[in-house]
């Protein structure tokens, strides 16, 4: 049987970096766990418009669909700012989570206890924090129709569609429950029913959904006052789960009670494949950091993340993901530190290599 196919797209600024780190981790568990992947590179955002005109070139696409994951490191940067919108390096990493029909996005705030101090909050208000967030990824705002500037009578307007199907609702809370169900059986579901229709819907078909899963606690709150009690009470939530919008607000908001957004991983998952595995990409939630991209300083832990998600969701090894998480926690604990982790008290930080290295003997400790 051939090894389990993944497709490496370091993109733009921070992701070539932090993504060698993974690239080392990847080895590791070929030579040291026998769990060898086939591993191939391309380009995604501004590095693929760089060298073909387009943010995504058609071939890369096609492979995307044929892997069995997608790890991706970070799209975007001042250099592409001017671009027109259709070829900006964002483009390509829409045009992935649509075309591969990604609709579950796990965005997974954990907060290490050796970084409790780390977060703008207090130490109480986030220690032992783990909290889940599902994001709808493939409609919302981020794709609904009609969108665009247009002129209407002496002036211009700008339009973009929030729109939900109930089977798009339905399939998003699905993977929530689920999820809850193997974690603490709570979801909280965010919108604005009070504002919006879509919100209205969104709301009916969840509260369906969760008829199925008797055992799971279901709340419902508005965005907004979601956003408050993520700042003010987070472990008050299990799964949370919300729309693409809404989601991609909410997860930064949740990334800094974790202490940096340089920590936290992603999966968007999409429906099983013939061999059973759903369609996957994994990613950092972190952006492409231009301002210190090419000085190997940032953080790879989130990209590390991403990849020991991919171990659990894509090829059935959660044992092995919980190694790399381990390992990671044990060199948290131990004082390892990337410049984004640095307190007040200083000290010398780590680059993004001797991360991966401290990493690493962590692994090969675990043996
Ligand atoms: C994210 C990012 C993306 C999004 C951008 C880069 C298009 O912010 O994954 O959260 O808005 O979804
Ligand atoms: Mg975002």
């Amino acid at each position: 049987m051939s090894n389990p196919s993944i497709l490496i797209l370091p993109g733009d600024g921070i992701g070539p970096e932090v993504m060698d780190q993974v690239t080392r981790v990847i080895d590791w568990y070929g030579a040291k766990r026998d769990l060898a992947f086939d591993v191939s590179t391309d380009l995604v955002g501004g590095a693929a418009y760089d060298a073909h005109g387009v943010p995504l070139h058609d071939d890369t696409m096609a492979k995307a669909q044929e892997v069995d994951a997608v790890l991706l490191g970070a799209v975007g940067g001042p250099k592409y700012d001017d671009l027109d919108f259709s070829v900006k390096p964002e483009r390509g990493l829409l045009r992935l989570r649509k075309e591969m029909d990604l609709f579950s996005n796990l965005r997974p705030a954990q907060c290490f206890d050796a970084l409790a101090d780390f977060s703008s909050l207090k130490k109480d208000i986030v220690a032992g924090l783990d909290i889940m967030i599902v994001r709808e990824l493939t409609s919302g705002v981020y794709f609904g129709e009609p969108r665009g500037i247009f002129e209407e009578g002496n002036e211009r307007v700008g339009i973009n569609t929030q729109r939900y199907t109930e089977s798009e609702i339905e399939r998003a809370a699905r993977s929530a429950f689920e999820l809850a169900m193997r974690r603490n059986k709570k979801v909280c579901s965010m919108e604005k029913a009070n504002v919006m229709e879509s919100g209205i819907l969104w709301r009916e078909v969840v509260t369906r959904v969760g008829a199925d899963y008797p055992e799971v606690e279901l709340s419902h709150m508005y965005a907004d006052n979601g956003a408050m009690q993520l700042v003010r009470a987070p472990k008050q939530f299990d799964v949370i789960v919300t729309d693409n919008l809404f989601g991609d607000i909410l997860s930064d908001c949740a990334a800094m009670l974790t202490g940096s957004l340089g920590m936290l991983p992603s999966a968007s998952l999409g429906a099983p494949m013939a061999n059973g595995r759903p369609k996957a990409m994994y990613e950092p939630v972190h952006g492409s950091a231009p301002d210190i991209a090419g000085q190997g300083k940032a953080n790879p832990i989130a990209c590390m993340l991403s990849f020991a998600m991919a171990l659990r969701y894509s090829f059935d090894q959660g044992d092995e993901a919980a190694r790399l998480e381990n390992a990671i926690e044990k060199v948290l604990a131990d004082g390892a530190r990337t410049a984004d982790l640095m307190g007040p008290e200083g000290g010398t930080p780590l680059s993004t290599a001797q991360m991966g290295d401290a990493i690493l003997a962590a692994l090969d400790a675990s043996l």
